[in-house]
């Protein structure tokens, strides 16, 4: 099956921070990819800008070992890399001086789409913000990219979203949550907006309850500065866990349309509960054989900073009254496996005699790795024992069920990057819905603070601390297994 490519209007991309860890791991890359795939228009330029002193040739070098390194295997793309690299360029410029403006305006071409993507750290986002609008680089339609974190609290990201506001309008900025560019985070409201067989039972008649688990098997090592100033909770719950939440929780939107969207999922956010604190599981790995301990990663002795958080969540809708769903996210767990499962209601009244477990029905949406869909249902045991029922996986694999379309499922930055080119800003986050995150998540952080809660050791491995099962058994439930790569 050939995908679909939707061609893009010619365009002028400029990075900020364009000799950057995020540029050289993901910007740089995913664009290649887009160009491999014919969606770049011949015309299209990507301009690199940091304080660096390169010229195009420096930039182009730089960008090549970045694709080698983290993209596609280059060695197969030789000449296509070549035609790449022509699209690159560079300009050294002072964020916070004047040096470079000058120049960055004359390589702007008109008639063109203009993208802006701050690739550098939220300090840096009010200085461009003015050099792009003092200089007159700024066009009325041109477009903002901004990276997470935005902000720490809701204080930071109201002044982000206040300094963004002076120079563009709303519909100028696009907030990534790369989350939202996963395959299977749209795939997610396929299914649920797609089908006839779901929508009904997407409510607290059907469903018991729903979990959402994004685990890695990864540490801290080389962020530990920024992670022990974030932990799990500012890191991963109030942007990634939240926009998963969001999707599954919200009310069907009239259209897949930015607007729509986004209001629905700022309905689940303003309905989320104060969460209790003894509903809130954090943890922290110790080292184990030559895996140092998150404290030492981190750099920090005496850190009190979660790397590990579980936690139960209510919205207070008509729809999810009763329903709690169970979040959890860590590092150095026992694999990297990320998943959204919807547990039904157990059956009311089983008409088998012999049948005395009790059956049910669960989604599960695997974000990462092996993504796909699989639906647990229950079947009769195969042989003459009588009337014996066992829950098996209606297994919707992608990479299996999909042939051929593997190989294509594009990186979240990919889609994303081609969207603001696009216009569409259906799957980045706006202003307001990330401010009412903040508002919920604030005072949990708060709370721990003011009662100076001290995070569980976990050991490295394995499925995190002991109180996280103790959340759900509480509850009579349990978690699912964390398997993956
Ligand atoms: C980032 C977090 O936003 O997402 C990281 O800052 C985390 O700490 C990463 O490792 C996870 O992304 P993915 O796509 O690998 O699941």
């Amino acid at each position: 099956m050939p995908t679909r490519v939707i061609p893009v209007d010619p365009f002028d991309l400029v990075i900020f921070g364009g000799t950057g860890d995020l540029a050289r791991r993901k910007i740089l890359p995913a664009l290649f990819v887009r160009y491999l795939a014919c969606q770049l228009p011949a015309d299209a330029r990507i301009i690199g800008a940091a304080r660096a002193d390169l010229d195009d040739t420096g930039f182009r070098a730089l960008a090549a070992e970045a694709i080698a390194e983290f993209g596609c295997e280059t060695s197969r793309h030789g000449r296509d890399l070549k035609g790449f690299l022509e699209t690159l360029h560079y300009v050294s410029v002072d964020a916070r001086g004047e040096g470079g403006w000058p120049e960055l305006k004359a390589m702007m071409r008109d008639g063109v789409i203009r993208a802006f993507y701050f690739s550098v750290g939220p300090a840096l986002f009010g200085d461009l913000a003015e050099r792009l609008h003092a200089h007159g680089i700024a066009d009325r339609g041109c477009r903002l990219v901004v990276e997470k974190p935005f902000g720490r609290d809701l204080e930071s990201a109201r002044e982000l979203n206040a300094t963004l506001a002076q120079h563009f309008d709303e519909a100028q900025i696009y907030r990534i949550d790369h989350y939202l560019g996963k395959e299977t985070v749209q795939n997610l409201m396929a299914v649920r907006f797609g089908n006839v067989l779901f929508e009904p039972l997407w409510n607290n008649h059907y469903v018991d309850h729903i979990q959402i688990t994004v685990a890695e098997t990864v540490g801290v090592a080389g962020r530990g500065e920024y992670y022990d100033r974030a932990g799990a909770m500012r890191d991963m719950v109030q942007n990634h866990l939240m926009q998963l939440l969001c999707l599954i929780a919200m009310e069907p939107p009239n259209m897949f349309e930015a607007g729509a969207v986004r209001d629905e999922k700022l309905k689940v956010i303003r309905a989320l509960q104060p969460v209790d604190p003894h509903q809130i599981v954090r943890g922290q790995y110790d080292p184990r054989d030559d895996i140092p301990g998150y404290r030492e990663e981190a750099g920090n002795p005496r850190s009190h900073t979660e790397s590990f958080i579980a936690l139960k969540v209510h919205i207070d809708n008509w729809r999810w009254a009763g329903v709690p769903f169970y979040l959890r996210t860590g590092k150095r767990l026992k694999a990297r496996s990320s998943e959204i499962a919807v547990v039904f209601n157990e059956l009311g009244h089983s008409i088998f005699e012999e049948d005395v477990e009790p059956h049910r029905n669960i989604l599960s949406i695997r974000l990462q790795p092996n993504e796909g869909i699989d639906l647990q249902v229950t079947i009769k045991e195969p042989g003459p024992g009588g009337m014996r029922l066992i829950d098996l996986p209606l297994d919707m694999t992608f990479a299996d069920a999909l042939d051929g379309h593997d190989e294509d499922v594009a990186d979240a930055y990919e889609r994303l990057i081609m969207d603001v080119i696009r216009g569409n800003q259906t799957l980045f986050m706006r202003g307001d819905e990330v401010e009412a995150a903040w508002a919920w998540t604030d005072p949990i952080i708060a709370g721990w603070r003011g009662r100076n809660d001290v995070p569980k050791h976990y050991e490295s491995g394995s499925n995190g601390p002991e109180d996280s099962q103790m959340l759900l058994h509480r509850d009579g439930r349990r978690w699912r297994e964390i398997k993956g790569e």
